[in-house]
C-alpha cells in the first residue's frame, strides 16, 4: 500500500496545479450543481474547482486518510470522503466528475471509466488528467532500471508498481460509445527546475514511493542517491544552471 505525504506533494504545488487549471478552463459546462474530485490529495484540486464553480457543492474523495486530514484543515468548509476510486459508487448522480493526476494509480480503465459515466447526470461530463510519460521518460525509466540491477535487484523481485495511462486512442476507444462528446489532448509542459535534486524531490512526493516504501529506512538515502546520479546525464543543465524537465500529460473529457 503505497502512503501519501501531503507535504512533499505540496512542495512542488504550481508546477502540479498548472494542469489542472488548464483541464477546469476547459470543461464546456455552465454552473454544474453537484461535483466529486477523484484522488484529491491535499485538497488543492478541489479548491480550483471551488474557484472556477464556487456555488457547487463540491466533495473531495481520497483513499489516503493523511491526504483526506490535510485537505479537511486546508478547506474545513468542503466535504471530505476517504473511499477508494475503483469501488466507490456516487450515492446520486452528479454534474461533474473530475479527476487530477490520480487515476494513473487505479488499475483496468476500460471498466473503470464507463462505470463512472454513469454516475453523471445527462448533459454531464467526466473530466481527467494524468501523467503520460512513464514509458518514455528518463526520470520514470531511471526507476525501473536502478531497481531492476546491481545490488537492488534483490530487494525489487517483482515489478514494483503498475501505471495505468494509456494513449488517446484507448481513451477513445472506451469512451466513444458511453460520450457522444469527447475532447481528447496532451500536453508537454517543460518545467524549469534549480537542477537534479528538484527532480528527485519531484518524484519522491510521487513516483519514487513504492519503491522508497520496499526499502529500509537506511537503504532510502542510498537508493536516491543513485538515483540522482542515474538521471543527471539525461537531464542536462542550461548555461544558467537550470534543469529543464519535460513532462507529458494526457487530458480527456467526456461529456454524457
Ligand atoms: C498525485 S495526487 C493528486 C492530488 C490532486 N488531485 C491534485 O491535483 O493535486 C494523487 C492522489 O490520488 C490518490 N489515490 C491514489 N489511488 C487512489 C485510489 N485508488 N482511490 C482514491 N484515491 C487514490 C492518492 O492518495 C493521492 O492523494
Amino acid at each position: 500500500m503505497v502512503t501519501w505525504n501531503a507535504e512533499q506533494y505540496l512542495k512542488f504545488a504550481d508546477e502540479r496545479s498548472r494542469p489542472c487549471r488548464d483541464l477546469i478552463g476547459r470543461i464546456a459546462l455552465g454552473a454544474p450543481k453537484d461535483i466529486v474530485d477523484l484522488g484529491c490529495g491535499p485538497g488543492n484540486s478541489t479548491a480550483a474547482l471551488v474557484k472556477r464553480w464556487p456555488e457547487a457543492e463540491i466533495t473531495g474523495l481520497d483513499s489516503s486518510a493523511e491526504m483526506i486530514a490535510s485537505a479537511r484543515g486546508a478547506y474545513p468548509e468542503q466535504q471530505w470522503i476517504e473511499a477508494d476510486i475503483s469501488t466507490w459508487k456516487a450515492t446520486k448522480p452528479v454534474d461533474l466528475i473530475f479527476s487530477n493526476a490520480a487515476l494513473q494509480w487505479v488499475d483496468r480503465h476500460e471498466q473503470l471509466l464507463p462505470r463512472l459515466m454513469v454516475m453523471l447526470n445527462p448533459g454531464g461530463a467526466m473530466a481527467v488528467q494524468m501523467p503520460a510519460n512513464y514509458h518514455t521518460a528518463p526520470a520514470h525509466r531511471a526507476m525501473r532500471e536502478l531497481a531492476a540491477g546491481g545490488r537492488w535487484r534483490d530487494k525489487f523481485p517483482s515489478e514494483v508498481r503498475r501505471w495505468h495511462c494509456h494513449e488517446p486512442d484507448f481513451y477513445y476507444g472506451v469512451l466513444q460509445t458511453v460520450s457522444p462528446k469527447l475532447d481528447i489532448w496532451t500536453s508537454e509542459y517543460i518545467h524549469i527546475l534549480n537542477g537534479h535534486e528538484d527532480i528527485v524531490q519531484w518524484y519522491i512526493g510521487t513516483g519514487l514511493r513504492p519503491y522508497l516504501e520496499v526499502l529500509a529506512e537506511s537503504e532510502r538515502k542510498d537508493f536516491i542517491a543513485a538515483y540522482q546520479k542515474r538521471i543527471t546525464a539525461d537531464y542536462p543543465r542550461q548555461p544558467d544552471g537550470h534543469v529543464l524537465f519535460p513532462f507529458r500529460r494526457l487530458f480527456f473529457i467526456a461529456y454524457r
